[in-house]
Order: C-alpha cells, then structure tokens, then sequence
C-alpha cells in the first residue's frame, strides 16, 4: 500500500473543517488522505467518501507522509506516547499551546505549527503557520496552499504562536461576544431580535469589507462616522472612560496566559 500524502487525527470541529477544506481544493485525491478519529461513525462516513481510514493512530502514523494532529491540547501526552516511534516524515499541529520544541524533544522529524481559526469553515479563514527549519519546502508549499484555499495565511515566528491566539484563533468567539451583547441591549429596548440580529450581523460583515476595501485608516473610518456633537461620539467615549482597551489586553492576557499553561 502507498503512503497517504497526508493524514488527519482527530475529526472534532477544526479537524472536519480542515478536510473540508482539503476536499473542495482538490490538492489530494481522498484516497491519498489518511484519518482516525475515536467515533466510529465519523470514520464510516468518511470511508464511504473514499478517504483512507487507519485502525489507530500509530497505524495512521507509519503509513502516512505528512501527520496532522487536530485533538484536544490536554490529550497531547497520551497521543504522544502512542505515536512517537512511528516513523513520520513531517509533523503538523494545530494545537493550542504546544510548542514545536515540545514535539522536538519526542519526534525526530520536522514540524509546523498552525492556529487556524472556524471562519476556514467558510473560507473566510485566517491561519498563521510557523516552522522549524528542517521543513521540506515542497510539504510546507502543500500545508500552506491547503490552509489558502480556506482564507489568508501569515508565516510568523514560534514565539508568537500563542500570542496569536488573540488575533485569530480565539477572536471569533470575541466577535460572536460583542454581537450578542449588542443584540440583547437592543432587544432589552423594545427592538425585534431577529431584526437586530439581521442588522447587527450586516454592520459587522460591511464595516469589515469598508476596513479590508477602504484606503482610509480605522481611525478615519472612526471619525467618518463619529460627528462632533453628534450621538456615536458619545457611545465612543463612553467605551474610552470605561477603559475598553484594557478589558480586552486583560483579556487576552488571560487567554495567552491559558495557552502557556496548557503547553507546559
Ligand atoms: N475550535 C477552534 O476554533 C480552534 C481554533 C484554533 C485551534 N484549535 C485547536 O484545534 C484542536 C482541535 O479543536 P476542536 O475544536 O476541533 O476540538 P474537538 O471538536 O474536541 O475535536 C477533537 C477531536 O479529536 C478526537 N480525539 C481525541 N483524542 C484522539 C486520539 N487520540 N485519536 C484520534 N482522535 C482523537 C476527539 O474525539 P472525542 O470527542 O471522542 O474525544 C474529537 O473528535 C485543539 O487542539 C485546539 O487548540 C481549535
């Protein structure tokens, strides 16, 4: 039997995500992409669209080019333990948390670390990928043109991989926060939900599109909308005397911070 190209363990939100993503880009026949995840159902519906499913993870591993491992953070040390003789060509994680000097010191093989985030499920995605420099050019080509076809794609630097998680991994529930707050004050004054779910939704989509479009900087567009004496100003100052800014560095210290505990 041929290797696959590339397999997945670990079939939860991300890891079904990123084979939809794989699937609609046609960069891998499905028979050439490996996967093992724990619910058998998953692996059966799988199977009956032509993907290659492995009896375990070490079975997964030693017959697999490139592994991709989309599992919980918390459950890295008993899958490690598991896979860690297998002789696997390039190691991928998208896990929290887990540094590649972690998988150093229990793999021989080069590694490349991504946060992606779940707006990949629409290819509105944004992944940022980071290396180590024994990385075959030709497998992180693959990686990274996968993970474009789901949105943009940023190589940084290792040590900002957790630091990342506030600027796209962890920031669509950030988004979905603020949308939600905003619609439950606008229903606790007499608004229909449904209307201001439709309206708060499309001013987030078309103040994103101005901003991603737009020549003008976030300030102009700030001030375009704010007018001296007028009512958003006010609506603005009051998040500046409540020290907005600070909430949100607290609160993604406290994510970071979460992220290094998990990696340790
Ligand atoms: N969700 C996000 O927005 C997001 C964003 C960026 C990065 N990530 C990272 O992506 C990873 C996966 O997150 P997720 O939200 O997809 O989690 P998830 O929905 O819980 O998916 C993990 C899947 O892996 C399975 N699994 C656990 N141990 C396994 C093993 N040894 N072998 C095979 N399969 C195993 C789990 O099965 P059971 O459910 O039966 O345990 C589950 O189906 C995490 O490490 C997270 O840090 C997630």
């Amino acid at each position: 039997m041929n290797k696959c190209k590339l397999s997945i363990i670990g079939l939860g939100n991300m890891g079904k995500t990123i084979l939809n993503g794989i699937e609609s880009s046609n960069l891998i026949n499905p028979s050439l992409v490996g996967l093992y995840t724990l619910e058998k159902d998953v692996l059966n519906y799988y199977s009956n669209k032509g993907y290659t499913i492995f009896k375990d993870e070490k079975d997964l591993c030693d017959n697999s080019e490139i592994v991709l491992l989309a599992i919980k953070p918390q459950g890295i040390e008993e899958l490690v333990s598991k896979i860690k003789d297998s002789n696997i060509k390039c190691l991928v994680s998208i896990l929290a948390g887990v540094s590649i000097d972690y998988y150093h010191k229990n793999f021989n093989c080069p590694i490349i670390r991504i946060m992606p985030n779940m707006p990949l499920q629409i290819n509105k995605g944004a992944s940022a990928i980071s290396h180590d420099d024994k990385v075959d050019k030709k497998d992180l080509d693959l990686i990274i043109d996968i993970f474009k076809s789901m949105g943009v794609v940023n190589i940084i630097d290792e040590s900002l991989m957790n630091d990342i998680l506030v600027v796209n991994g962890s920031t669509p529930a950030y988004v979905y926060y603020f949308i939600n707050a905003m619609i439950n004050d606008a229903v606790k004054r007499g608004i229909d939900e449904e209307v201001a779910k439709e309206m708060i939704i499309q001013t987030f989509i078309g103040s994103s599109l101005m901003l991603k479009n737009s020549n003008k900087t976030i300030q102009e567009q700030i001030d375009a909308v704010c007018s001296k004496g007028g009512t958003t100003i006010e609506a603005i100052n009051t998040f500046k005397e409540k020290n907005l800014d600070e909430i949100i560095h607290l609160a993604n210290t406290n994510c970071i911070n979460r992220a290094k505990v998990i990696g340790k």
